[in-house]
């Protein structure tokens, strides 16, 4: 009977990505895959290290393990991703019931890992990864994800990115490319150009003919990109999204703070001022274009009028929405050596009061939609809103609304006829 594999994956989509890399591979070694960590025999742990809670997360999850394998001692237990790659071998220590651990940039031995039966550590620097193209099981067979460059070299204060998934390699664009054509050839619609700085994309071409190129590729109706670095928001890419049709009116550009000082102290490049600029511009280029952030509360010695100045700023900015924090220490980051770590009550109070008010600001911008006829990608049948279909607007929003399964995969217009903070409701517009 085929081994089977039970996959559970923490953090970025850059790590979802990974584990449907590790599934192919796996897959290819004769694998099925599970649910059910009880039946498996090989329990695959791709973890994240970005903040505390996700470490936290995976540990107790790991923790549960031990008696796992005491109850089956064939079974095998891997330990891949970002906390593999900062702990090594240590993880070892509180968790002999491990047999494996391979950092982001070494999931590709994930296959010779287990046809050994020996314990193995591999989080050693890769610069081949960018040449490295690994077989990929998508549950989906409409959007999908595709790596385009590898790592980060920006080393932003608080962030263990750059530690983890080592310095930025971007993938030749000929893969790139081959591999979106093959996409198109197997119905996918819809391809999200991915790495921790897209916009920073360079091999043979840069970006935006990266860009330009995928544009040609017949059966691709659209084109996203995640996550842009604000720096590196060149005029050329706002041209890109203005006049390529593919590429969607949406950009994801993590602010972090509104506060100067606080964005030096980060280490993020730009001032407030800069980033203003840049989403003025864009927004005349593309005025519907949808905008959303990351902020982080309470950076360590963030003063009320900081936090002040980041609320002004998503007042000013009004983005369709974002992604809060509070600020989590992280090791080997100089961030978690910095002085006046603020208190954990405070970083609450502050997300809390950074959450509602963006609540307010989401609604009130998905509310001026309401109405209007938008182009909705659709993906199947929702799983929150029973009996209905559910896609997304090009802008990146999710709909519902009703019609047949025979849509899923069909590109339609829908109304809007209802907007809330999290989804529209819609109708089909025949
Ligand atoms: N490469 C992307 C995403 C990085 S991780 C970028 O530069 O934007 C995703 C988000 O997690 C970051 O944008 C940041 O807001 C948040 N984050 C990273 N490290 C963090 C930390 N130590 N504490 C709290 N939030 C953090
Ligand atoms: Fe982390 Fe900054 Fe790199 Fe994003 S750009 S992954 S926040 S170091
Ligand atoms: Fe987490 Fe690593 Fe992604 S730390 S957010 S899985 S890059």
């Amino acid at each position: 009977m085929a081994k089977k594999a039970y996959i559970h994956t923490f953090g970025c989509q850059m790590n979802v990505h990974d584990s449907e890399k590790m599934a192919g591979i796996l897959l290819r070694e004769g694998y099925t895959f599970t649910d059910i960590p009880q039946k498996a025999d090989l329990i695959v742990f791709n973890t994240c290290s970005i903040r505390q809670k996700a470490e936290q997360k995976f540990k107790s999850e790991l923790g549960r393990t031990k008696s796992l394998k005491r109850k089956n001692p064939f079974l095998k237990i891997a330990v891949a991703g970002c906390i593999a790659q900062q702990e090594g071998r240590e993880i070892f220590k509180k968790n002999p019931q491990v047999d494996y651990v391979l950092g982001p940039q070494n999931i590709h031995k994930i296959g010779s890992m287990i046809r050994t039966n020996e314990v193995m550590v591999s989080i050693e620097d890769n610069p081949e990864i960018g040449h490295i193209d690994l077989p990929v099981l998508r549950k989906d067979g409409i959007r999908a994800w595709v790596s385009i460059m590898y790592g980060c070299d920006n080393f932003c204060s608080y962030c263990v990115v750059p530690y983890t998934r080592g310095r930025e390699k971007s993938r030749p664009s000929k893969n790139i490319y081959n591999e979106i054509f093959k996409l198109a050839l197997c119905g996918f619609k819809e391809v999200a150009l991915l790495g921790q700085n897209v916009n920073s994309y360079r091999s043979d071409i840069d970006f935006e003919s990266l860009l330009k190129r995928i544009n040609t590729i017949e059966g691709i109706e659209r084109i996203r990109f995640v996550t842009s670095h604000p720096r590196d928001l060149s005029e050329g890419l706002m041209s890109c999204i203005k006049e390529l049709p593919k590429v969607c009116e949406h950009i994801h550009l993590p602010l972090q703070s509104g506060s100067n000082r606080v964005l030096k102290l980060m280490n993020r490049g730009y001032t407030y001022t800069d980033y203003m600029k840049k989403v003025e511009r864009l927004r005349k280029e593309v005025p519907d274009i949808a905008m959303t952030t990351d902020i982080i509360a309470g950076f360590p010695s963030e003063t009320d009028k900081d936090h002040i100045s980041t609320i002004k700023a998503l007042r000013a900015i009004e983005f369709d929405g974002i992604f809060a924090f509070k600020f989590s220490p992280r090791p080997g980051t100089k961030a978690e050596e910095m002085g006046e770590q603020i208190s954990d009550d405070i970083k609450s109070q502050r997300l809390a009061e950074i959450l509602d008010i963006q609540d307010e600001i989401t609604l009130r911008k998905n509310k001026t939609i309401e109405g209007k006829v938008q182009e909705v990608l659709v993906e199947g049948e929702s799983k929150t809103d029973k009996g209905k279909m559910t896609g997304r607007t090009r802008t990146n929003k999710i709909i519902n609304f009703c019609g047949d399964n025979s849509l899923t995969g069909q590109l339609v217009n829908v109304e809007i006829v209802k907007a809330m903070r999290h989804s529209l409701e819609g109708k089909l517009v025949i």
